[in-house]
């Protein structure tokens, strides 16, 4: 993330661009980090209160199987100053990524303004065998049916 041109944008701008309050987290439409987002609202001039191009409007779809859980881990690589040097590690779980997740990344790349300041520099997807009982092991429902 270039976050020397993220921090020369106004607070106002990086609201925008993310859709929610940087306060409280709360989205712009709403009071609380956990109020829905109202993506009908507008402004008094008829604009859309979060925007088009807002991660959290693009990031959300209306399509409950393209959801996952996600887990975000900030970092930061002291003693260096390139671009990479700084960014998030995002971690999403889901049981189909290619049903939940890549209709998302999809919906980011083609609008997303933080676009504007990330970059993806790499990927892997794993699979996580689930959990099993005191006398199981770990995929065994690969090997039972
Ligand atoms: C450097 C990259 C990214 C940054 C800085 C970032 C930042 C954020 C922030 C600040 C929020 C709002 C707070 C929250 O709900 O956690 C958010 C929400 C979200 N982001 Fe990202 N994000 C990044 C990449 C991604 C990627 C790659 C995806 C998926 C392909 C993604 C999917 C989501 C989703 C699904 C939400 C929740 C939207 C909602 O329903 O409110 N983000 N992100």
């Amino acid at each position: 993330m270039d976050l020397e041109a993220w921090d020369r944008l106004d607070r106002p701008g990086r609201e925008e661009a993310v859709g929610r309050r940087l306060s409280d987290g709360a989205p712009l439409t709403g009071a609380r980090e956990h109020d829905e987002p109202d993506f009908t609202a507008v402004t008094p001039l008829g604009f859309p209160r979060i925007g088009e191009f807002a991660h959290i409007r693009r990031a959300r779809s209306d399509d409950p199987d393209a959801r996952f859980f996600r887990r975000g881990y900030n970092y930061e690589l002291v003693d260096r100053d390139d671009a990479d040097a700084a960014g998030l590690l995002f971690a999403a779980y889901q049981a189909d990524p290619v049903r939940q997740f890549v209709p998302i990344q999809k919906r980011l790349d083609e609008l997303d303004l933080l676009n504007e300041w990330v970059a993806a520099i790499g990927s892997a997807v794993f699979a996580v065998p689930p959990g099993h009982g005191e006398d199981g092991f770990i995929g065994e429902g690969l090997f039972t049916s």
